[in-house]
């Protein structure tokens, strides 16, 4: 069983692993099935006992219905848990509606967030996006404020740019910065990813897979009614030159005898020691895959190759990441 490091969330931060349990794909957020309940406990608890602390969770994640899943799950061992909460995002019916950010939003969100978690402090509470619906100061000031009142850890940002996450970072210490990163997704290596690295911020990087592209389970064309099917990636030509860029990932798992999957989180994981891969899984039977990701080592000949022929560009079209 391959043993999980813990890092320093942030600089001086709290220790977490340093691969993190996604809980988003356990419920519903755009409206389709709910995992097996049960199996989502399971897992979430399987991989406390491996070793994985970092859970993340979102308070829109079927309504709260993720939050209340990892309420169960953590029950009566809290202290094995390190919970990521993110807010303001506002759904109906599976629909994204829009931000609410306001403090006073805010206020009543995390109310909502602990009894449904079952405790008294969230580890890391974020904003999963920002706009300029409510100025920066104020978003971030009032999580400050729930940090001295105790109801808080620390303060993390989801799916911002350089500037504002300079911008908070000069409001209340920023220990953690959530964001999509995959060898199909380099985009934020140009300001993004050194910006969080010079002020000390943990990178906690989802979409690893980029949407399923770098498992190398996809053919084209998708199935007709398919959900990929609506970014530009996974269409027509784009897609049959993406999935013979993606054989390149294929070739040398199988040479280094992993899955794709594996490699595309060994290749996050092998971007800095403060970078945390942070991935779904809603089956206890994908644990053993995914943790024995984190002891893959790349030579610098490997290593070359995939940043060649990954360089940004090489994925053609879109994903919500580039919205
Ligand atoms: N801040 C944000 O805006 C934002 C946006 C999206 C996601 N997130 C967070 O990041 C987490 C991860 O993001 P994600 O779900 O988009 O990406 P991901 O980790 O790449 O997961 C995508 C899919 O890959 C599957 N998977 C996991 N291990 C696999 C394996 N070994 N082989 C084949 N497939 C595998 C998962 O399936 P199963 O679920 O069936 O196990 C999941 O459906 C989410 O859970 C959520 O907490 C944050």
């Amino acid at each position: 069983m391959t043993t999980i490091t813990k890092i320093p969330l942030g600089k001086n931060g709290p220790l977490v692993s340093k691969l993190g349990l996604g809980c988003m794909r356990m419920s519903s957020v755009w409206g389709g099935p709910v995992n097996d309940e049960n199996e989502s406990i399971a897992t979430i608890q399987a991989a406390l006992d491996s070793g994985i602390n970092f859970l993340n969770t979102g308070d829109f994640y079927g309504a709260g219905h993720n939050e209340l899943l990892v309420g169960k799950a953590i029950k009566g061992r809290r202290d094995d848990a390190f919970i990521s909460v993110k807010f303001g995002a506002i759904f109906y019916n599976g629909q994204w509606l829009g931000l609410d950010l306001r403090p006073i939003a805010i206020k009543n969100f995390i109310n909502y967030s602990l009894v449904r978690l079952g405790i008294d402090t969230i580890d890391l509470y974020q904003p999963c996006r920002l706009d300029n619906s409510v100025p920066l100061e104020d978003v971030i000031g009032t999580v400050a404020d729930l940090i001295k009142e105790g109801k808080v850890r620390q303060l993390g940002v989801s799916e911002i740019t350089a500037d504002q996450l300079r911008k908070a970072h000069s409001v209340h210490p920023v220990s953690a910065l959530e964001i999509g990163y995959s060898l199909a997704d380099r985009q934020i290596e140009n300001d993004l990813l050194p910006t969080a690295k010079e002020l000390g911020i943990g990178v906690v990087a989802f979409a690893n897979t980029a949407e399923g592209l770098l498992t190398g389970d996809m053919k084209a064309p998708l199935p007709a009614g398919n959900y990929h099917s609506h970014f530009s990636r996974f269409q027509g030509e784009n897609l049959v030159k993406n999935l013979e860029t993606v054989e390149v990932l294929k070739k040398m798992a199988k040479e280094k005898g992993y899955t794709p999957t594996q490699l595309a989180i060994a290749w996050v994981n092998a971007q800095g020691d403060h970078i945390m891969p942070l991935v779904s899984m809603s089956r206890r039977s994908r644990l053993p895959e995914n943790t024995a990701a984190m002891e893959i080592v790349f030579s610098a000949e490997e290593m070359n190759i995939l940043n060649t022929r990954f360089a940004q560009g090489a994925i053609l079209g879109g994903t919500y990441l580039q919205r």
